[in-house]
């Protein structure tokens, strides 16, 4: 195969080079294509645009495939933690026990969060979105931590990862606490990192928390399958806010806030809202899927299509054998999964759904999950941003060390020409 790509603009001819991935991807490199035509590409929302070079994450969305540094996600869902999979997203390499017990043990000691926080947090109404109020108290997190960090230096940024590994989940926990009223929790050093989490969610006040493994186990995989997931909207956000040179906290204070929305990690919230609303409705599936078919009815199947996958999610193939064991684990049953199935079945061999290869994604089946451990609806896409945290900071970090340049897209302008300014009285 040819290592260059011929363009003919205008009948002139210009070669431009190709850069093939490790596993044989191809992309054309049109870094000199202004400079040397005067033209350049258009491609809104990024479908055939590759934004940089990367060694974390790889997915293949025709065959269903997601590695994080060439680890399966199944092996890593079903034989390491969370906080393995964070610093091998971070660091590039799998943790030796040494590593392991060094990075965990750092996390522990920097899990204080500044009681200022709490007034911060007290000012937000009862009924603030969480999305809204971890966003901002991310992004407050700077005041109290204000050095930007020297990139270069490998010991300010690994004390920079560390910091936000550690206040992180402290800042989720107490987003859930303040949302229902309840007396706030802090870190406790003698529990491992998803331990820790579930205790600073569900102890009740003045009552000895026990760890429910069922409850770890399942949160363990949902935070290892949504710690990263290549250039999606709100990873691609981080990069090029940090892109800017602002701080990494800042960077995923911006993440947080593009992972809110519906077509992004706040579908998991849509999907539960959406199968309560089918369940009400008497549970009628079909017509459901005729209102998401129905090209005049903004309605869409939660949940369902992916822009990368155009074959089973792998993370929901997990998510959803993970769902039945969890609510029969814990004895619970729940229509809303039935619900869930039936559409599943029903859109797979819908021609619709078949040709236009819409597949239940990550958040199909996730809320099935959070509900059954005890998670309210809104809190959803807090527990998303949880676990991509890590992919965030790894994401942030190689492109710092990349030196890649300012984000910064051009336009084709639609707008008017040159017109003759009118002062108002003559307008
Ligand atoms: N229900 C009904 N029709 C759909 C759906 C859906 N969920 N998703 C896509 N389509 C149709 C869409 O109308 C279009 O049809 P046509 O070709 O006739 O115009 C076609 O499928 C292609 O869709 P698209 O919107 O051009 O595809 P996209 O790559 O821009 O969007 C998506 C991908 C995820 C935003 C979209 O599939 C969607 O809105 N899904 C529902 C929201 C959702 O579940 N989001 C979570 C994504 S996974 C978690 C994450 O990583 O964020």
């Amino acid at each position: 195969m040819s290592d260059k790509a011929t363009l003919i603009l205008n009948d002139k001819s210009y070669e431009l080079p190709l850069v093939k991935g490790t596993e044989n991807e191809i992309g054309i490199d049109i870094k000199s294509l202004r400079a040397s035509t005067g033209a350049i590409t258009l491609d809104p929302g990024f479908k055939n645009t590759g934004s940089c070079e990367s060694s974390i994450t790889y997915l293949d969305g025709e065959k269903g495939i997601l590695r994080y540094a060439g680890y399966a996600i199944e092996d890593l869902t079903n034989r390491a933690n969370f906080l393995e999979v964070a610093y091998l997203l971070i660091f590039g390499e799998l943790p030796n026990e040494a590593q392991y017990n060094k990075f965990f043990d750092d996390i522990k000691k920097q899990s204080y969060v500044n009681y200022n926080m709490v007034r911060i947090l007290d000012g937000f109404p009862k009924s603030a979105h969480p999305m809204g109020v971890l966003a901002s108290l991310t992004s407050a997190l700077i005041s109290f931590n204000p050095k930007t960090v020297d990139v270069e230096s490998d010991e300010e940024m690994y004390k920079a990862i560390v910091k936000i590994m550690a206040k992180f989940p402290v800042l989720t926990a107490w987003v859930f606490r303040n949302s229902k009223d309840e007396v706030l929790t802090e870190s406790d050093s003698d529990l491992d990192y998803v331990e820790n989490l579930c205790q600073m969610f569900f102890k009740e006040e003045g009552k000895k928390y026990e760890q429910n493994p069922v409850i770890v186990n399942a949160l363990n995989q949902l935070l290892i399958l949504h710690a990263d997931h290549e250039q999606n909207c709100s990873t691609s956000t981080v990069r090029i806010v940090g892109s800017s040179h602002a701080g990494l906290f800042a960077s995923i204070s911006a993440g947080i806030s593009a992972l809110w929305g519906r077509l992004h990690g706040g579908a998991n919230q849509a999907v539960l809202e959406m199968l309560d609303a089918i369940m009400e409705d008497g549970g009628d599936t079909k017509k459901f899927m005729q209102k998401a078919k129905d090209k005049n009815d903004p309605f869409r199947l939660m949940g369902f299509g992916h822009r990368v996958y155009k074959n089973f999610d792998p993370r929901a193939r997990i998510i959803k054998k993970a769902a039945d064991e969890v609510l029969n684990d814990l004895g619970v049953s729940d229509p809303v999964l039935d619900i869930a199935k039936g559409l599943e079945e029903e859109a797979l061999k819908d021609s619709y759904f078949v040709d236009r290869k819409l597949y239940p994604n990550v958040d199909f089946y996730s809320g099935v999950i959070y509900k059954a451990i005890g998670i309210p609806v809104e809190m959803f896409t807090v527990m998303f941003a949880l676990g991509r945290l890590p992919g965030w900071i790894g994401q942030w970090r190689e492109m710092r060390l990349q030196k890649q340049p300012i984000g910064r897209p051009r336009q084709i302008y639609v707008g008017p020409t040159h017109r003759e300014f009118k002062p108002l009285a003559e307008r």
